[in-house]
């Protein structure tokens, strides 16, 4: 493979899942290369394709493969969290299907240059999107400790949250911390000998918990499920591709949410409380073969849900 490209996951699941309408509308919130795009739009006749990304760069690489489809496809540069904004420009109403594959890309990591890895020395950025304010680098030098500590806690599951905390307030009083390595370095030298001795490396619980902050990766997915299923037309299927329980507690629970809704006790023999189904699941969480994994060993915290609009 390609020193900038990236293996699509699950894409053969996706493309079952979205039962994909030669002549149907389909968004694909999170583009990146273009693996699952590239997919749907190949069967597609008078159909359309909007691909969204918020990453400028995956946007110029993707639209080179994309280019043999012509106007079928419309490429837009956004969060997905503006997924109503963004059909009403198109003028699209409702669509038949909806892809998110959720994360960062290879790419993304692969690019020292965006401070995404603990591996190699750049400036603390961070950004998917280039073009917004927040970094990696403000978030680590102006962030409150009790800040730091709770993105740490809940965005890592980093259990030494405090005392990583408490390195970074400590060093940046001395001088500010603007590179990766010197942020990697500094996490591994909080934790305890036993933590440094484990597989994985120290700062990866850590870069992953300050790049969800400074993405708003949650929130995003969250706002953007809010919005998914009212935009889908009556057959139309939300494929979500998630790559860690956080996520995918938001995507559980927000297709739960509209599946079984209805808050009235049990002992009524009716619904009052006004729920009305909108979605119902298509089969249980999806994760990646044997054969993908020995392919491509990113694929192994990938869990696809799938949701019908009723
Ligand atoms: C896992 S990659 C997608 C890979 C793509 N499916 C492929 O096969 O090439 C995730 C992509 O979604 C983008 N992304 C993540 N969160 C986003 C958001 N809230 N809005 C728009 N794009 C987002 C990232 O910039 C990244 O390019
Ligand atoms: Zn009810």
């Amino acid at each position: 493979m390609s020193a900038f490209s990236h293996a699509p996951v699950l894409l053969e699941e996706c493309i079952a899942a979205l039962n994909i309408r030669p002549d149907g509308v389909y968004v694909d919130g999170t583009l990146g290369r273009g693996g699952h795009s590239l997919e749907i739009a190949r069967r597609l006749t008078t159909g359309c394709l909007i691909a969204v990304d918020r990453d400028g760069e995956a946007l110029e690489a993707a639209s080179k493969r994309l280019a043999p489809f012509g106007e079928r496809v419309t490429l837009v540069k956004s969060n997905f969290d503006r997924l109503g904004e963004i059909l009403d420009d198109q003028g699209v109403d409702k669509a038949d299907g909806m892809l998110f594959d959720l994360g960062v890309s290879s790419p993304q990591l692969d690019d020292a240059a965006r401070g995404f890895s603990y591996m190699a020395d750049a400036p603390l950025d961070m950004r998917m999107d280039r073009d917004n304010a927040l970094t990696a680098r403000e978030i680590v030098n102006e962030w409150p400790e009790e800040e730091l500590r709770r993105i740490l806690w809940t965005y890592g599951e980093e259990r030494y949250a405090p005392r990583v905390a408490a390195a970074i307030v400590r060093a940046r009083a001395k001088s500010p911390i603007e590179g990766t390595l010197e942020l990697a370095e500094l996490i591994r030298g909080a934790m305890p000998a036993a933590a440094r001795r484990e597989k994985q490396h120290p700062a990866k619980r850590s870069f992953q918990a300050i790049r969800i902050a400074v993405n708003d990766e949650l929130g995003s997915v969250e706002r953007m499920l809010e919005t998914a299923p009212d935009r889908l037309k009556p057959g139309g299927r939300l494929c979500v591709i998630s790559f860690h329980s956080l996520e995918d507690r938001l995507v559980k629970q927000a297709i739960h949410k509209r599946v079984d809704g209805c808050t009235c006790p049990k002992t009524l023999p009716f619904c009052v409380c006004g729920f009305v189904q909108t979605l119902k699941t298509v089969g249980g969480a999806v994760t990646a073969s044997a054969e993908e994994l020995e392919r491509n060993p990113r694929a192994r915290s990938a869990r696809l849900r799938v949701a019908e609009r009723v």
